[in-house]
């Protein structure tokens, strides 16, 4: 499994050019994505990175990527970032790594969104492997958590009795739905509950997914 990963991160860092700004991504896959950006800064290049998360921000400065805020920068040229579930539409979920939300806001204003996972990541539809990761507020999140509910899905806190912390010191809820037929419609009722921070659901953002199989890789496009 960690050789597909492998294999994926470092056929999306052929995409990355001398003098980008990236955004970097989290989680296990990203991790051999950005030591070959780490090699690539060894051997001279000039790249910069926006880290995605304090894991990733560690990682970074061990290898010595030069690394930026996203306060400083206008745009991001490429990023480069896991995902939990890849419809055919490119559309995502994302955040079993608990950073769905610095994601989501480095994704938002990358010009290239590249997604790297292995086959088992690819699904017909949304929420029929991965629970939809959900980042919401201390305060009153049982109240939040029942809101949830009601919108037809199983929410569990992350971490249980210690529950997780996320980089933003919020709670993330796994909500476990059979399958999520209308994603857009499900996005825009989650961001109306008030204490709801950010949803794992990645619409419209990934520009290119390299997938990698048993038989090597395959690029989905849009
Ligand atoms: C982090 O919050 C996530 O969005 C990850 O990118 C996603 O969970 C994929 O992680 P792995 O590459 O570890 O499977």
């Amino acid at each position: 499994m960690s050789e597909k990963k492998r294999l994926a991160a470092e056929r999306a860092v052929e995409f990355v050019q001398d003098g980008m700004v990236l955004g970097l991504g989290t989680g296990s896959t990203t991790y051999f994505a950005v030591e070959a950006i780490g090699r690539l800064v060894k051997q001279g290049w000039d790249l910069k990175g926006v880290p995605t998360s304090s894991a990733t921000e560690e990682q970074a400065r061990k290898l010595g990527i030069p690394l930026l805020r996203l306060d400083e920068v206008e745009t991001i040229d490429l990023t480069i970032d896991g995902a939990d579930e890849v419809d055919r539409g490119l559309d995502l979920i994302k955040g079993m790594g608990a950073a769905l939300l610095r994601e989501k806001m480095v994704a938002y204003i990358s010009k290239q969104e590249v997604i790297i996972v292995d086959d088992s990541k690819i699904v017909k539809m949304l929420g029929t492997k991965s629970p939809l990761p959900i980042e919401v507020v201390q305060f009153g999140h049982e109240r939040t958590r029942r809101h949830l509910e009601a919108l037809g899905c199983r929410p569990e806190l992350r971490g249980g009795g210690s529950p997780t912390i996320t980089d933003n010191g919020n709670l993330i809820y796994n909500c476990r739905f059979e399958s999520i037929p209308d994603p857009k419609g499900l996005e825009t009722r989650l961001k109306r509950i008030p204490g709801v921070v950010e949803t794992g659901l990645f619409l419209g953002m990934a520009t290119k997914v390299v997938v990698a199989g048993e038989n090597g890789i395959k690029i989905m496009e849009r």
